[in-house]
């Protein structure tokens, strides 16, 4: 069955899809961070969930403009937040009939509809904490598969990327923000096992048209470099 993992440049989840047999694909303004040019859509991830042909969408929609963490920049990001909602809500309401949308805790929970079911990487084997949001269609909550313990009693501290007083170790940068926004491995395969399990396993066509869509939509560069 053909899945797809919209807003995704790391790969991760696809990955774990392509290796139980599903026929996955990646799809993001950018290029796969692993430089995968055969499984990974460079175009515009509504074009993509728009067309018809999927089974399954996990999407990760950009946060910086909804999550309640950044609620101090809101009041200047007017046209940027009601940008983000409206994408956000287009993909939720893509026509496919098993949807997972994942976010931080956000605005959305209050505009929209509060999530199915909130995640965090210390129960999928991770001694990481991130609360993360996930809003389902037609698809069962994931179960936890490895759920650790933290230093000490608080299960709000004490997490390999926690200070002792709960905040987050890396600093402010780019780079955090991007290594902030990849999927754990243990939440991917945990998907790909559970969700997986539901799809009927066909022999991948892979379908080189899906590729070359973004390419001739002029996404064929990297989209940074694009708007520079
Ligand atoms: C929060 S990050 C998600 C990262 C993801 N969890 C991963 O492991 O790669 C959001 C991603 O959405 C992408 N993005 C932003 N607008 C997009 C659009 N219109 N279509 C497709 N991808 C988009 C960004 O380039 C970024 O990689």
């Amino acid at each position: 069955m053909r899945v797809l993992i919209n807003c995704e440049r790391s790969g991760v989840i696809c990955r774990a899809f392509r290796v139980k047999g599903h026929e996955a694909y990646s799809c993001d303004l950018e290029p796969r961070e692993d430089g995968d040019r055969n499984t990974h859509i460079q175009a515009n991830g509504l074009d993509i969930a728009y067309l018809r042909t999927w089974d399954l969408m996990i999407a990760h929609p950009p946060c910086q403009h909804l999550a309640v963490s950044g609620a101090r920049w809101f009041k200047d990001k007017f046209f940027e937040q009601q940008r983000a909602i409206r994408f956000f809500m287009a993909l939720a309401e893509a026509p496919i009939p098993k949807i997972c949308i994942e976010n931080p805790v956000s605005i959305m929970s209050s505009i929209w509809r509060k999530p199915d079911q909130i995640i965090q990487p210390w129960q999928f084997g991770h001694p990481e904490a991130k609360k993360t949001c996930l809003w389902l269609k037609g698809l069962p909550k994931l179960v936890h598969t490895n759920v650790l313990k933290p230093r000490g009693d608080n299960p709000n501290r004490g997490w390999d990327n926690q200070t002792p007083s709960g905040q987050n170790k890396i600093g402010p940068s780019p780079e955090r923000a991007q290594q902030r926004a990849k999927t754990y491995e243990g939440i991917a395969q945990a998907m790909a096992d559970q969700w997986g399990e539901e799809l009927e396993i066909n022999e991948p066509e892979d379908r080189q048209d899906l590729i070359d869509f973004g390419r001739s939509d002029g996404y064929g560069e990297s989209y940074s470099e694009r708007n520079t």
